[in-house]
């Protein structure tokens, strides 16, 4: 469906077809173009426009991303009751009533832990990577439709999220197959697109009913909705106006999806995150590929540093503005990273350790759970290019947040870099330069030179099975970064080489996903039992989906799709068994 959507205020960025049609990194506002058209007709005097140009939103798709790809299903799909014969776990999952002369299991329950009865057992997923329908219903396009697209070799696969599962048309069956399983929790973003097509101006009512939908769905199947408002899908004109994250202009912006949201969406989603994994999407998203956007000047060195200073401002905006709207919410932001694990004992280690922490999750956690200001290492190393955050812009962002969210995968081993990191911090040439944090999966020689854990797919070289470590994560967190309580708001696993089978019957078995999320159930349980106030778990991800950069060739779906089927049907996968299995064995009752 198209909504020919006319938005007039677009100044300062005057954006000329002929000029974008050529390079659009180059857009200034004294372009003239020779002609252009508005609502599917041509203009004939253009220069009427160049100070006032009205742009559709399919100008926008046509300027920055061009046609896209739609799936054969291209309007809401009812939900139809999932099969029972769909229901039944594997063998030896959930069940320990076996034939005599079966091999027994030495342990099948610890009687001294429990899941608290109101645990969520949730899962995450994120709008850019199952949603697809890119073009449909008004949306504009984000930086991620323009990448994948426009830039060669962007995903290793040559993927777009075009059409990914479609849960934009799927969404109710997908949310019936969750309830299905007992899963009563569903953290999903909602696409800034959608809502605000220009990122900012007009709102896009079809996208509002979109989302208010969905909620209503996770509400008649008893799942509580647990809404993102970024998770790093950015409108493409905010980033070729001002460069997205790295302008303070995204502060009002950002501010202003966020009002909208809470305010037509706050009556029924109490549970909000602002803004998924800021490291990640100031670390490897900014800079944006070179040739395709706006420059700002910014040194490629900084950018991060800008980035991560304007998203604690506009979280800490975004957090306030939420509590005022919905007074009975929660509200915090995801952060992530692995557990960091000393090499060695030495000293020099040990300080390499906190350095890793203070530039990841520190970076974050510390201005918002302890001081209102990043780390001193932190601060040491911007003090050169960014203003120190005023005594006003301290308190904005300290307490802003009602409990420590983390997408907790896996853990590494930190050591010191082999220049020393005295050197280091005074060599910005240390291709370890500014964390100065050397990393490892593997062990020392003294323990054999083992890997952490079992590896993931050779996509994902970052993550291992290192649930063992879970719980002195969690005792970490406790006490760095006090809070009410904690949530695991992502963990999972991509299964080796899983793309690459051809059987159903085979995908379907996910030996070693089955044993992490095994493992990290009883992980939690040991840190529960130990005190630790976790209250939700969010398995990554309900469904194989687009993941990002590595398009489809690593899956982290708790169910199975068929992404060259149009179908696209979805299918449990053991491992969703087991997760849920192990949450009934220990759940209160
Ligand atoms: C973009 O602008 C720069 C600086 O003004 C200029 O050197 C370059 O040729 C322009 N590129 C295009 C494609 O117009
Ligand atoms: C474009 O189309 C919309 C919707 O049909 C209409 O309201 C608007 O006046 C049109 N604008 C122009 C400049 O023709
Ligand atoms: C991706 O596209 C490029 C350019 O069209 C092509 O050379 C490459 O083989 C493609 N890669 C895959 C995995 O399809
Ligand atoms: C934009 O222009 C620059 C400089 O001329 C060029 O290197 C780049 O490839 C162009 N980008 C696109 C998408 O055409
Ligand atoms: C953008 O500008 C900065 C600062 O002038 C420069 O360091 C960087 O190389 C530029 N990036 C591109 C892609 O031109
Ligand atoms: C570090 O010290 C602890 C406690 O003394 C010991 O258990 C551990 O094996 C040591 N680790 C290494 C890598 O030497
Ligand atoms: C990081 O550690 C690896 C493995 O020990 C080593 O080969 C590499 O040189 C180290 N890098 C730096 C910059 O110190
Ligand atoms: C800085 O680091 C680079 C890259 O590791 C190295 O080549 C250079 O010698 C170092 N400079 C100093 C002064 O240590
Ligand atoms: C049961 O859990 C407790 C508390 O975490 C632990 O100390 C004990 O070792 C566990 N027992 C078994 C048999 O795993
Ligand atoms: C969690 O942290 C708080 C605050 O530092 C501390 O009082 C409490 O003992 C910690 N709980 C556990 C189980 O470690
Ligand atoms: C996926 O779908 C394609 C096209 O329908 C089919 O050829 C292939 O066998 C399917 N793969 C699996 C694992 O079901
Ligand atoms: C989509 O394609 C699948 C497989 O070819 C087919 O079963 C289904 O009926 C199609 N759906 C629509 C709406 O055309």
């Amino acid at each position: 469906m198209r909504v020919a959507q006319i938005y007039t205020a677009l100044t300062p960025l005057i954006l000329a077809r002929e000029i974008l049609a050529q390079n659009y990194t180059n857009v200034t506002t004294s372009a003239v173009p020779s002609s252009t058209t508005v609502n599917g007709t041509a203009v004939a005097n253009p220069s009427a426009f160049v100070t006032n140009l009205q742009l559709s939103v399919e100008d926008l798709w046509d300027f920055f991303v061009g046609p896209v790809d739609t799936a054969n299903t291209t309007t809401t799909i009812e939900a139809t009751p999932v099969p029972s014969s769909s229901l039944i776990p594997p063998p030896f999952i959930g069940s320990y009533g076996f034939p005599p002369g079966r091999q027994v299991p030495l342990v099948t329950k610890n009687e001294s832990w429990s899941f608290p009865k109101d645990f969520y057992l949730g899962v995450a997923g994120a709008s850019f990577q199952i949603e697809g329908a890119a073009r449909a219903d008004g949306k504009g396009p984000s930086t991620w439709d323009v990448n994948m697209h426009r830039v060669p070799g962007f995903a290793t696969d040559n993927s777009t999220g075009d059409i990914t599962d479609n849960n934009y048309y799927m969404y109710k069956q997908d949310i019936a197959r969750l309830s299905a399983m007992g899963i009563n929790a569903y953290s999903f973003s909602i696409a800034w697109t959608r809502l605000f097509p220009f990122g900012t101006g007009p709102v896009n009512e079809l996208g509002i009913a979109h989302y208010n939908d969905i909620i209503d769905t996770c509400i008649q199947y008893n799942i509580t909705p647990m809404a993102t408002l970024y998770h790093w899908d950015m409108p493409a004109l905010l980033q070729n106006q001002y460069g997205g994250w790295l302008s303070e202009q995204i502060i009002g912006d950002f501010t202003e999806y966020a009002r909208i949201a809470y305010s037509r969406f706050g009556d029924r989603v109490k549970h909000w995150f602002t803004i998924n994994e800021p490291i990640v999407i100031c670390t490897s998203q900014y800079p944006m590929p070179a040739g395709y956007w706006r420059n700002f000047s910014i040194p490629n060195v900084e950018q991060p540093f800008v980035c991560g200073r304007n998203i604690l401002l506009a979280h800490a905006e975004a957090y306030r503005l939420g509590k005022s709207i919905i007074p009975d919410s929660s509200i915090t932001f995801k952060n992530n990273g692995g557990y960091k694990v000393p090499l060695t004992n030495s000293s020099a280690d040990a300080e390499a350790v906190q350095r890793a922490w203070d530039f990841n999750e520190g970076w974050f956690a510390d201005p918002v759970y302890l001081t209102g200001d990043w780390p001193s290492t932190v601060n040491d190393h911007v003090s050169s290019f960014l203003p120190p955050f005023t005594s006003q812009q301290k308190q904005l962002i300290l307490g802003s947040a009602d409990f420590f969210a983390h997408d907790a995968y896996t853990a590494q081993f930190y050591m010191a870099p082999d220049a020393g990191i005295e050197s280091c911090v005074a060599n910005a040439s240390n291709p370890l330069y500014p964390s100065c944090a050397n990393s490892s999966y593997t062990y020392g020689p003294a323990q054999g030179s083992w890997i952490i854990g079992p590896a993931a797919d050779s996509h994902s070289p970052w993550l291992h099975r290192a649930t063992d470590w879970f719980p002195a994560f969690m005792s970490y967190i406790n006490t760095t970064w006090p809070s009410p309580h904690i949530q695991i708001t992502e963990f999972g696993f991509a299964e080796p080489f899983e793309s690459s089978k051809t059987l159903l019957q085979d995908i379907l078995w996910d030996p070693i996903r089955t044993s992490y999320y095994h493992d990290y159930m009883e992980a939690i349980l040991i840190s529960l039992s130990e005190g630790i106030k976790i209250t939700a778990a969010l398995a990554w991800s309900f469904v194989d989906n687009l993941e990002w950069n590595s398009g489809f060739s690593v899956r982290f779906g708790l169910q199975y799709v068929n992404f060259t089927d149009p179908a696209l049907e979805r299918h449990y996968k053991a491992s969703f068994f087991e997760y849920t299995n192990m949450y009934q064995t220990y759940v209160e009752k």
